[in-house]
């Protein structure tokens, strides 16, 4: 049995007071949710949801992190500095980083690992665009995203990650992937790596992502090999979050 995992990533949103009303919200409704729940806050408002965090079964984690050691790279954020924070999780490899930012599979790899070598569960976002399902290529590009990471650190790696699927064309544009489309490349994302590990694939967690909401979560969760989601928009509405959550099961 794999337990649903669900992450609110709030890319570069909220404030100190935002995220107390947030947090408080939603650590008070929480109860009877089965899933594994995570958020992920810009870096400068971890401290703040660490020790809000600290004392329920809510964990936290970082949206992006350094693949270097700490040292010279000015704006960076080292894994173990998110790891000296109480992260369990990091995400690496999402879209905006990778299109915004000019991330390749193989930096993103390398971030991977690095995640991994500082004892965080990385949560590896792969996805493909708008103009690449369109051109028939939606498998081609998510192997080329996993297989960097295989080449990295073995199939063994993702024995302790998560992955997220989440389609370019649907983050943050309301367009969300039916749960038909999402359960069929969920299992070729599993099947492919059950070409090489079949245990650890079986194992890991897949996640969904790309507006989602509480009106499409169940239906999306309810698929056998989609194991929860990223949530992004929706994860800044208390409300709105806890009932994604439960409907995580
Ligand atoms: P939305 O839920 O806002 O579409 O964002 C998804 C996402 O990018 C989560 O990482």
């Amino acid at each position: 049995m794999r337990v649903p995992i669900v992450a609110g990533n709030w890319k570069m949103n909220g404030s100190r007071a935002v995220a107390a009303d947030l947090l408080d919200e939603m650590v008070e409704n929480m109860e009877g949710v089965e899933a594994e729940v995570v958020i992920c806050p810009p870096f400068i408002l971890i401290p703040q949801v660490a020790q809000r965090l600290a004392v329920t079964r809510i964990k936290w984690g970082g949206q992006d992190l350094s693949a270097q050691d700490p040292g010279a790279y000015t704006g960076d954020v080292a894994a173990d500095m998110l790891k000296d924070h109480g992260c369990d999780y990091c995400i690496v490899g999402h879209s905006e980083r990778r299109t915004l930012y000019g991330e390749t599979n193989q930096m993103i790899a390398q971030k991977f690992a690095k995640a991994q070598a500082c004892g965080l569960i990385p949560i590896l976002c792969i996805g493909e665009t708008l103009a690449q399902r369109e051109r028939g290529e939606t498998e081609q590009v998510l192997s080329q995203q996993l297989d960097a990471v295989i080449t990295q650190v073995g199939i063994e790696g993702f024995a302790d990650a998560v992955v997220a699927y989440e389609p370019v064309w649907a983050i943050g544009t309301g367009k969300t992937a039916s749960p038909e489309l999402a359960q069929e490349v969920h299992h070729f994302v599993r099947k492919k790596l059950a070409t090489k590990d079949n245990s650890v694939a079986h194992k890991l967690r897949i996640q969904y992502g790309g507006s989602v909401k509480a009106g499409n979560a169940e239906d999306l969760f309810g698929k056998p090999d989609v194991d929860g989601g990223l949530i992004g928009g929706a994860s800044l509405q208390a409300a709105e979050f806890v009932a994604i959550c439960r409907a995580a099961r």
